[in-house]
């Protein structure tokens, strides 16, 4: 299912589509480096409070929103005439990716609430190897949707 008169907005969804991809990416990258900082510090630490309002703001105000219009403008993409093509093996590797990007959102938003009740899920190595998963799937994106290989 398609609808026409998305076609002449193409443009705008795609670039409004990229502007909440870079938003919701600089969050993805950078939470997990927060909670690296945060689990070096004592739950009674100044600094551990510091660190709760840092990590609320970040996912409230940026990465929830951006989450949001990535998934809104890439499901417009989808629903514009000609745009996906079905056959393509590249965009089921894609969505996949994008699926497991989401799931790693929600893993870190349940990571938030604990760090938050002061709790410190997984260890310092454990958030160092995390914080690797959205660079490997935004790479194995990109290369999907610019190169199209399959
Ligand atoms: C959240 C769900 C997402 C959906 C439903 C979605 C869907 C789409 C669709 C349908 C297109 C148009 C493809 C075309 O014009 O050939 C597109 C373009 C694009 N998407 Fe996504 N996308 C999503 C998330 C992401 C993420 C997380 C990234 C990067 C990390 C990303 C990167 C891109 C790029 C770079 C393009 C432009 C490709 C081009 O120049 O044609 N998308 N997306």
């Amino acid at each position: 299912m398609t609808l026409d008169f998305l076609a002449p907005a193409y443009v705008w969804i795609k670039a409004l589509h990229l502007i909440s991809v870079i938003a919701w990416m600089a969050g993805l990258f950078y939470l997990p480096r927060l909670y690296i900082y945060h689990m070096q510090v004592a739950p009674e630490d100044v600094r551990s409070a510091t660190f709760k309002v840092m990590e609320r703001r970040l996912l409230k105000a940026i990465m929830n929103p951006a989450m949001i219009a990535t998934w809104t403008f890439g499901l417009l993409l989808i629903l514009t005439p000609g745009v996906v093509d079905w056959t393509a093996g590249w965009w089921h590797l894609k969505f996949a990716s994008v699926l497991a990007m989401s799931w790693f959102h929600h893993d870190l938003a349940l990571a938030r609430k604990a760090f938050e009740r002061d709790e410190r899920p997984r260890t310092e190595r454990g958030w160092r190897m995390l914080n690797e998963v959205p660079t490997v799937l935004m790479i194995i994106i990109v290369l999907m949707v610019i190169a199209k290989p399959f």
